[in-house]
């Protein structure tokens, strides 16, 4: 039986796929629950510090409110306000809320922050975005894949386009590894994962049956996917210089309703961890849009805004297995 009181939930490859598919478990069982109003809380009286170094209204909301049904407590702590980064570093950070919380969320930058952060709280520690991991986004997408095709993980296939090299792509490509997965990914070569993880989870894929594929055809590349990811070509903390070289090398890859229908899969739909990039957006990118006369970026907004389009469902399941986390790792049975 899988116990996983005590854990950090800092990067796939740090869980068993027995332990994932328990979170995922544990997810329906909290979501149902939830919809039916007969949830119980887990974590009463447990107190949750949430750190922020980047912006997030996902992430944040999600463990607020997973947090608030359990009976547990919140406290944020945003981009500004406190030491964190500043004036303190993330080891005497990590001393002061060990001693206070029982639990602390960390976004940031590097995964080595979050790292330290767990070396040293003594209490669990959740990653919520590194620039290499998005641990709790995979989770989420692994979930509503398996939720919206009702069959095994093992039985079903996605193709993630665009910037692979991101925190969003290499969560997903080690958590389709474990899961015995159809992983496709179709970029540019110079934004393929990186060669050595590449291969790391090609081992993972030899016990579990996973299928992996790097491609530079996005048109063969999703040929019958179950579903087709994206995400924004220039992450939060990278440098909005790329935007221009992102936009030519990743217009190829765009998930528009042509590649959509090159799926020959009338079942094809469509994921995006959010916030996908818009036309109201602020962004360099969504600017350069305008200037070159584009509908959307990584994707197009009629795809976005079609039957095939999951991304609120998806962004609903932020919370529920974001709860299972919490609940696994904190809970009192
Ligand atoms: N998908 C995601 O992590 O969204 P936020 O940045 O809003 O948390
Ligand atoms: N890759 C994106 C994900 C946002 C949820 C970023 O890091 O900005």
């Amino acid at each position: 039986t899988v116990d996983l009181r005590g854990r950090h939930y800092l990067r796939e490859l740090d869980f068993t796929a027995a332990e994932i598919r328990h979170l995922l478990a544990l997810a329906a069982e909290l979501k149902a629950a939830r919809r039916a109003g007969t949830e119980t809380p887990r974590l009463t009286g447990r107190r949750i510090a949430l750190i922020f170094e980047k912006a997030s209204t996902r992430t944040r909301c999600a463990f607020e409110v997973a947090a608030a049904d359990q009976g547990a407590t919140t406290t944020y702590l945003g981009p500004d306000g406190s030491h964190i980064g500043h004036k303190e570093s993330i080891a005497d950070t990590a001393r002061v809320l060990g001693r206070m919380y029982d639990a602390v969320e960390y976004r940031g930058f590097e995964q080595d922050a979050v790292t330290e952060l767990a070396e040293g709280a003594g209490v669990p520690v959740y990653n919520g975005l590194t620039d290499q991991w998005h641990p709790t986004q995979s989770l989420c997408d692994v979930f509503t894949m398996r939720e919206h095709s009702g069959k095994p993980l093992e039985e079903i296939s996605f193709c993630y386009l665009g910037d692979a090299r991101n925190n969003t792509a290499n969560s997903l490509l080690v958590m389709g590894s474990l899961l015995g997965m159809d992983v496709r990914i179709a970029a540019p070569e110079a934004l393929w994962p990186a060669p050595d993880l590449v291969a790391q989870c090609r081992r993972i894929g030899e016990d579990t049956g996973a299928r992996i594929t790097l491609s530079e055809k996005p048109q063969e590349a999703v040929r019958g996917a179950d579903y087709l990811y994206t995400d924004v070509w220039v992450s939060m903390g990278e440098d909005h210089g790329k935007w221009k070289e992102r936009i030519d090398l990743l217009l190829p890859y765009q998930v528009n309703a042509d590649l959509l229908a090159a799926t020959g899969n009338p079942d094809t739909a469509f994921l995006h961890c959010l916030p996908a990039l818009h036309d109201h957006d602020t962004d360099l990118g969504a600017e350069l849009a305008r200037e070159h006369g584009l509908d959307g970026l990584e994707v197009t907004d009629d795809v976005f805004e079609s039957p095939a389009s999951l991304v609120f469902e998806q962004a609903e399941n932020r919370m529920h297995t974001i709860k299972a986390v919490l609940v696994a790792t904190l809970g009192r049975n």
